[in-house]
């Protein structure tokens, strides 16, 4: 048996983003949205750091997200099968531009609003919470075109209307929200992240950190108006979180562990504290970066701080000063993290660190003493049916089960959490790579990388295991 508990009430579930998973991509009434240019293979990396090559789907690519698993159409059995885990929430993103097909409407459109509120519907008669991302990787591509998207201060304001009208329209129905998924992506993966576009010659670094300034007033007025729409409601921020390990205990290793610590903690040094970190200013100044800022933005901030702290953790992340080790042992993670000889890693090159994850949430609750909310973690892998069609996926179970363990620990620690919603129930696209192939569910989806299969959903090994970690509160992990 465990040495220790999760608190009565803890939010066991899953998490999926809209963008992965829906499909229907122009069904409904929605517009396009940046997600929908991101195609799959070699051309996709490019795509995702900002160099787009049109702001519509081009002849001849395929792009994984038009179809995705089409939960659109197979939501409520998708959402049957996670009961039958046990779930008690559901993480899901509403695609902004299913409510604003451009982002500028004035009026939502009925059909996209109308959406989630059957899935809404659907999850509380399985007795599951929903937890809401406002943006996960989404912008309306029409505000890409018109106003650069969040370079542009318009676009707060239309962030603004659009978080306001589901308040509005789902109070009743959702008390979790998150305000931008993995906020600090955008640094890394600028168009994934942020809807942001680039020319060669251009200052990305002012024009990422412009961005983050709207995003992060963005994220505060959502915080303020979900306060007052919703009062019984709870609003978090999200970090793509893992710490960054020296790879040794030379001073320089450690002091450049911590400023790639400060990259994702600035976001949420902002949305946790309510100002802009010390250490941000040096920064600033030598990197060339001057804020345009209006008169009443810091005041937004530091007024309307987050309630709690939403975290995906795949990950620890290791640097080095020394060219030579940087050089030899890059990985694949989109951090730029050196490879760390004392952990092992996934098919793509991603560390699996359980000791890493405990570490990082006493870490941040040190940091901002502010609830934490796992709302992702989870193995990516390729699964293999066997010759009587089951995928038994011990990898997977031994990667969550060893998280799990972890977090459980932390809670021992004494950080409070309110709940893990896994990455992810179903496999779905990923996002980074767009590849099918790359799977993370309990259960299994029938498509490949290249569209073809059924959408036939079946059960993996751990769909029974989780199921068991569910009925237990996190006991039996076995
Ligand atoms: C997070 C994202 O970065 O990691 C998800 O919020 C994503 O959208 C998940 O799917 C796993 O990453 P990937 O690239 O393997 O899908």
């Amino acid at each position: 048996m465990a040495n220790y508990t999760f608190p009565d009430g803890f939010l066991w579930g899953g998490a999926t983003a809209a963008n992965q998973v829906e499909g229907a991509y122009l069904e409904g009434g929605k517009g396009l949205t940046t997600v929908d240019l991101m195609p799959a293979g070699e051309k996709r990396g490019p795509v995702m750091k900002g160099y787009v090559p049109s702001l519509e789907p081009l002849e001849g690519e395929f792009y994984p997200s038009h179809e995705a698993i089409d939960f659109y159409h197979h939501y409520k059995s998708d959402i049957a099968l996670f009961a039958e885990m046990g779930f008690k929430a559901l993480r899901i993103s509403i695609a902004w531009s299913r409510i604003f097909p451009t982002g500028e409407e004035e009026i939502p459109n009925e059909e996209g609003l109308r959406f989630y509120d059957s899935l809404f519907d659907e999850l509380k008669k399985h007795d599951m919470e929903p937890v809401v991302t406002l943006a996960h990787f989404d912008v309306p591509v029409h505000l890409v075109e018109k106003y650069g998207s969040w370079r542009s201060r318009e676009v707060v304001g239309l962030f603004e209307h659009y978080a306001k009208t589901v308040f509005q329209r789902y109070q009743d129905k959702v008390k979790y929200w998150v305000t931008f998924n993995e906020i600090n992506m955008l640094l890394h993966l600028p168009f994934m992240g942020a809807g942001l576009t680039f020319q060669e010659g251009d200052n990305v670094k002012q024009i990422q950190y412009q961005a983050a300034h709207h995003q992060l007033v963005a994220s505060a007025l959502a915080v303020k108006a979900c306060h007052e729409i919703i009062p019984d409601a709870q609003i978090g921020c999200m970090l793509a979180a893992g710490m960054f390990y020296p790879y040794t205990c030379d001073p320089a290793d450690v002091k450049k562990a911590m400023d790639r610590d400060r990259e994702s903690f600035f976001f949420i040094d902002v949305q946790a504290r309510g100002y802009y970190p010390s250490y941000a200013k040096r920064f600033f100044k030598e990197n060339n970066i001057s804020l345009v800022t209006e008169p009443q933005d810091e005041e937004i901030l530091a007024a309307h701080t987050a309630d709690y702290l939403a975290m995906s953790y795949y990950s620890s992340r290791t640097t080095s000063t020394d060219p030579e080790i940087t050089r030899k042992s890059t990985s694949g993670n989109v951090f730029g993290s050196v490879r760390n000889p004392y952990v092992k890693k996934s098919e793509w090159g991603w560390t699996i660190d359980p000791l890493g994850f405990r570490i990082t949430i006493n870490q941040l609750y040190d940091r901002y003493q502010k609830p934490i909310f796992v709302v992702e973690n989870g193995l990516g892998a390729i699964d293999t049916p066997d010759e009587n069609g089951n995928i038994e996926d011990d990898y997977r179970i031994e990667y969550l089960r060893e998280h799990i363990s972890a977090m459980g620990e932390a809670i021992e620690d004494g950080v409070p959490i309110i709940g893990y919603t896994s990455w992810a129930p179903i496999d779905m696209v990923s996002a980074s790579s767009g590849e099918m192939k790359k799977r993370y569910g309990y259960i299994y989806v029938d498509r490949d990388n290249q569209g073809n299969g059924t959408k036939a959903r079946s059960k993996k090994k751990s769909f029974d295991w989780y199921k068991k970690v569910i009925a237990t509160n996190g006991q039996d992990l076995d």
